[in-house]
């Protein structure tokens, strides 16, 4: 199988296909989940709010981060592949590039792009290869490593194969060792229960992404409504806390911003731009989603990103 989501995004005809509609879609659930999520207005003593951001010590120019796409690397505009230009685009931004599963020609073609890049390498049965990416990765200077340990099971049931590569079930004591052997900061990505949230933690992980992987998980919930158990877990831990999952606008931003998490990646909400007008095309919008952002912030009397306050919700 490829990385192609089920949700009905309007993307290029044959990249990715239309729903079905089922309630299983957890990307429809999501969506009106989000939706539900209102604000009250703190505009008495508001002032222009401040996006900069510190993840994993590093200062970025916004809590709005790239996603961690693959499958992306057919030949795009300007003879670049797409997964090329959105890490432009990051370096543009001054904002945290991610990439999924992409083979080490193309990873070194990216990290070339100039901005500082998480890796998220699959969940393989085959753990060499886990350990000699982590190792490529720390070579070439990620500036984080991780796994989506959410992509094991695949829809008939078993491990799933991804490009004719089987996958395996992730343990703690695994996670532990991955985390052990490598000087990089390590994610792991694909966290929906504070179990999970509890067990990544404990095994060192720098940080966790809050994710169901634009709706791998069948009917499963929404990442705004497990972040504020997850957040409460974690609290005084030192794992950072971040999530994605339908975030289209710097409104939606704000939402899982203000319900605990430290930044935020856009998915398929820069798709269309980035395969119609390439990094272009992704600047634009994620300046778009930065000013939403701003807008909401101002509005509701938060001035940086370390004051997010979740009383200002009304779901
Ligand atoms: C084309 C495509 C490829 C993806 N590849 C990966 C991947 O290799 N590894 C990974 O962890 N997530 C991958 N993802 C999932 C994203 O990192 C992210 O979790 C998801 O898209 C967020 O949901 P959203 O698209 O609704 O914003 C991919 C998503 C898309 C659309």
């Amino acid at each position: 199988m490829t990385e192609a989501p089920k949700s009905p995004w309007p993307g290029p005809a044959g990249l990715i296909p239309v729903t079905s509609g089922r309630a299983d879609d957890a990307n429809l659930w999501n969506r009106a989940y989000l939706d539900r999520i209102h604000v009250e207005m703190r505009i008495i003593d508001a002032i222009k709010p401040q996006l900069k951001t510190v993840i994993l010590g590093r200062e970025f120019a916004s809590p709005i981060m790239m996603p961690a796409f693959s499958h992306l690397n057919k030949a795009g505009l300007k003879d670049r592949t797409p997964m090329e230009d959105y890490a432009l685009a990051a370096k543009e931004l001054g904002t945290l590039n991610w990439i999924g599963m992409e083979d080490e020609a193309e990873f070194d073609r990216i990290i070339a792009c100039g901005a500082p890049t998480v890796r998220i390498i699959k969940p393989f049965a085959d753990h060499a290869l886990i350990i000699s990416q982590i190792r490529h990765s720390e070579n070439l200077g990620a500036f984080a490593v991780g796994i989506d340990v959410d992509h094991v099971p695949g829809t008939d049931g078993g491990c799933d194969i991804v490009d004719g590569i089987p996958l395996g079930p992730v343990n703690s004591a695994d996670l532990k060792a991955f985390i052990k052997i490598t000087s990089l900061p390590f994610i792991v990505k694909g966290v929906l229960s504070v179990s999970d949230a509890r067990k990544a933690a404990d095994a060192g992980a720098a940080a966790i992404v809050v994710s169901h992987h634009h709706g791998r998980l069948p009917f499963g919930i929404a990442p705004a409504q497990v972040l504020p158990q997850i957040c409460r877990a974690l609290k005084g831990s030192k794992t950072e806390i971040y999530a994605d999952c339908g975030i289209d606008t710097g409104y939606d931003a704000y939402k899982l911003l203000a319900l605990g998490a430290k930044a935020v990646s856009v998915g398929r909400g820069i798709l269309r731009p980035l395969l119609k007008e390439g990094d272009d095309g992704v600047v634009q919008k994620v300046r778009k989603m930065n000013a939403e952002l701003s807008e909401l912030m101002f509005y509701t009397g938060i001035a940086d990103t370390g004051s997010f306050d979740p009383s200002v919700l009304w779901i």
